[in-house]
């Protein structure tokens, strides 16, 4: 709206409502190129698929995410002991997909699982390949898991700050070997259903909880057809889902709070970085050179990802 006055010309309460009159110009201009960006986008599918990964960007902020996670800095010293917690992950998404299509052919009936089985293993296009992928996968994933928590441990990665990531882990690690235990049972031939007996017994002999786990597996005091719908019920739903959510929560932390430096780079920092009488109370003189000092604790809360304080120099992933 264009005023006859020049500005100077004008009171002051006129000059106030041309103001707010040029705002509201300006905020229809634009939601009217809003509403014309989302015609826009709807009507042409092609483009759209920019369009829609734009959209959703703005909404979800999903490329910083993908960034923080992709180009996060990594320490100096990183090397292929590094890459085995990103394999376990590789093998639990493997397990997904190959336990889905085996799940389209598999039958949770204590008549008919072994017959399923037999049919897939037998008739059925790539079943014995995808069904050897997933029992192959279960026992590398046990391999790998292992092996991933034994770099954590030596290189002190469950130290201050990650106490909470190694807890995490350790509680995927019970699911893994509960995801073997449930699955093992399924193709509910000679083998898998004494062996299970078996593994529910050790179960049972567990001090104070031991007998309840038992019988809620068992789903009563007898091995029969609903333990199987048990331990399917567990392995298809229960425990991945759980699993995948934990994981979800892994890899947060270890976005949020970096990857922990070998001890051979921590231990090289100058001298001076070195904790001497700033040490937080409790800690035995022994553990004194793998403890950040204080200050270095304060910036590594603040700033984790960036500054990675116990990693000295750092490169890019
Ligand atoms: C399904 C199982 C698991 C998956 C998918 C997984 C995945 C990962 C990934 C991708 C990383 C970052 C890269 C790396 O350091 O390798 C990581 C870091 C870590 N994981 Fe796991 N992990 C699993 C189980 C475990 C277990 C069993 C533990 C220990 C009990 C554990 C403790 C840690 C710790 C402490 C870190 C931080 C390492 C650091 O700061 O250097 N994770 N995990």
């Amino acid at each position: 709206m264009k005023s006859p006055f020049s500005a100077k010309d004008q009171p002051a309460d006129t000059k106030a409502e041309d103001a707010l009159a040029q705002e509201a110009e300006v905020e229809l201009t634009r939601s009217e190129k809003l509403a014309k960006h989302s015609k826009k986008a709807a009507h042409h599918g092609a483009e759209g698929g920019k369009d829609l990964a734009g959209w959703v960007d703005t909404r979800t902020n999903s490329s910083g995410i993908f960034t923080a996670m992709m180009s996060r800095h990594v320490p100096k010293g990183t090397n292929w002991f590094y890459t085995l917690g990103s394999a376990t992950m590789f093998i639990f998404a493997m397990q997904a997909i190959t336990g889905v299509f085996l799940a389209m052919y598999y039958t949770p009936s204590a008549t008919q699982a072994y017959a399923s089985i037999t049919h897939l293993t037998n008739e059925v296009f790539l079943g014995e390949f995808v069904r050897g992928l997933h029992k192959w996968g279960a026992s590398l994933m046990i391999i790998l898991i292992f092996l991933h928590m034994a770099r954590t441990f030596f290189f002190g990665a469950y130290k201050y700050p990650r106490e909470l990531n190694w807890v995490i882990g350790v509680v995927l690690l019970v699911l893994t070997m509960v995801m073997g235990l449930t699955g093992y049972l399924l193709p509910f031939d000679q083998r898998s259903f004494w062996a299970t007996i078996v593994a529910n017994n050790i179960t049972a002999s567990g001090p104070v909880v031991g007998p309840y786990l038992a019988d809620f597996l068992r789903a009563g005091p007898d091995f029969s057809a609903t333990t199987l719908s048990r331990f399917y019920a567990l392995h298809m739903l229960v425990v991945p889902g759980l699993m995948a959510a934990l994981i979800g929560a892994h890899l947060f932390l270890v976005v949020k709070l970096g990857t922990t430096a070998p001890p051979w780079v921590r231990m090289a920092r100058p001298k001076h970085a070195r904790p001497t009488e700033t040490v937080a109370a409790g800690v035995a003189t022994a553990d004194v050179a793998d403890v950040p000092v204080a200050d270095e604790r304060a910036e590594e809360t603040e700033a984790p990802a960036e500054d990675e304080s116990d990693s000295g120099e750092q490169a890019s992933s």
